[in-house]
């Protein structure tokens, strides 16, 4: 198992899907090459910026943050390089943007596909040379900041239709680094769950709550869309609400129960009910065991975890139904 400290934070996991990408990053950290963090919401980008930025040379200099999608267009620049005094209406004082600020730091630029394609160019050129010129200003100076960018977008499908420059994408791609999303590594499910329940009930001198395997089936099989925040948030607020006591599969929000029963199956304190028109059992089976291997992206010994079966008996189903993976 790998849990670091970033600042006050736990960061866990122990799955393959998370630790290599732990691993690529503690490689990259301590050079100063740029990072893009791709992954969905919620999946830990920030945290394992951070987590950079903690172990690099530039651990005691600034840590900026900025999150592009906030940015607005027309102030962007001046936000980002600064500006001269008079250089617009309101530009009482000569005022450095946020990359002056991260000088000799790490700059974060959160949600970059948002960043407005007028000033993507400005940032490609900070990136090559360290360059920068503040609205208004005529004379460049130069800086030295580490840039870690993240997205939950395809920045290569947007650049492919002209909505984030090219040469920005090859230039932040320099080390890509991908947090799966928790889907696909429901291998730290309770891990995280037990870290994030322990932690609330510490906090609030309660005891935590806990979960029997039926409710741990049905979060097994939830796709959850906010990732690792929306099971932090779940942790935290079942925690309170059920401290010490067993949550069972009704306690559980409707969308994870909904996620849960998928097809003519419908579940009932985590057992499945025969519909009434009966059902064919081995095309479900086959159905089933299809769908496990699609979730796990073809890893058979979660896949096999998945559905219940071991490895062996799995392998030999799959033998049975000739499903090829
Ligand atoms: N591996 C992890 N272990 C523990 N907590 C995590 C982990 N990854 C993310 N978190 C927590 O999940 C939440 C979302 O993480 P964040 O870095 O903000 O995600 P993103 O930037 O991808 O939206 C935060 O509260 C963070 O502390
Ligand atoms: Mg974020």
């Amino acid at each position: 198992m790998v849990k670091i400290m970033v600042e006050q934070e736990q960061f866990l996991g122990e799955s393959p899907e998370f630790t290599a990408v732990l691993r690529a990053a503690a490689l990259v950290a301590p050079t100063d090459a740029t990072v893009l963090v791709s992954g969905e919401s919620g999946t830990g980008k920030e945290l394992l910026s951070r987590y950079i930025h903690r172990n690099s040379r530039r651990n005691r200099e600034p840590w900026v943050t900025i999150n592009c999608a906030a940015l607005p267009e027309s102030l962007a620049e001046s936000e980002l390089f600064g500006h001269a005094k008079g250089a617009f209406t309101g530009a009482a004082i000569n005022k450095k943007g946020w990359v002056q600020v991260a000088d000799g730091g790490t700059l974060f630029l959160d949600e970059i596909s948002e960043l407005p394609l007028s000033i993507q160019a400005k940032l490609l050129r900070l990136l090559e040379s360290g360059d920068c010129q503040g609205v208004g200003h005529s004379r460049i100076t130069r800086v030295n900041v580490r840039v870690i960018a993240a997205t939950n977008k395809n920045l290569f499908d947007l650049a492919k239709k002209g909505l984030f420059r090219e040469d920005l994408f090859y230039r932040l791609n320099i080390v890509p680094l991908e947090l799966p999303p928790l889907r696909e590594r429901l291998d730290d499910l309770s891990l995280l769950m037990q870290s994030f329940l322990t932690a609330v009930a510490n906090k609030n001198s309660f005891s935590p709550a806990y979960f029997p395997k039926s409710t741990m089936a049905v979060l097994n099989r939830y796709s959850w869309p906010g990732n690792i925040r929306e099971l932090r948030n779940f942790c935290e607020r079942v925690g309170i609400l059920h401290a010490g006591s067993e949550i069972e599969v009704a306690n559980l929000p409707w969308e994870m129960q909904q996620d849960n029963s998928g097809g003519a199956l419908d579940t009932i304190g985590g057992m499945f009910t025969l519909p009434n028109e009966g059902l064919d059992f081995l095309q479900m089976e086959r159905d089933l065991i299809g769908q496990a291997l699609q979730r796990t992206n073809g890893n058979k010994s979660r896949a096999a975890r998945l559905l219940g079966f071991s490895r062996d008996t799995f392998l030999y189903r799959i033998k049975k139904f000739s499903i090829l993976t």
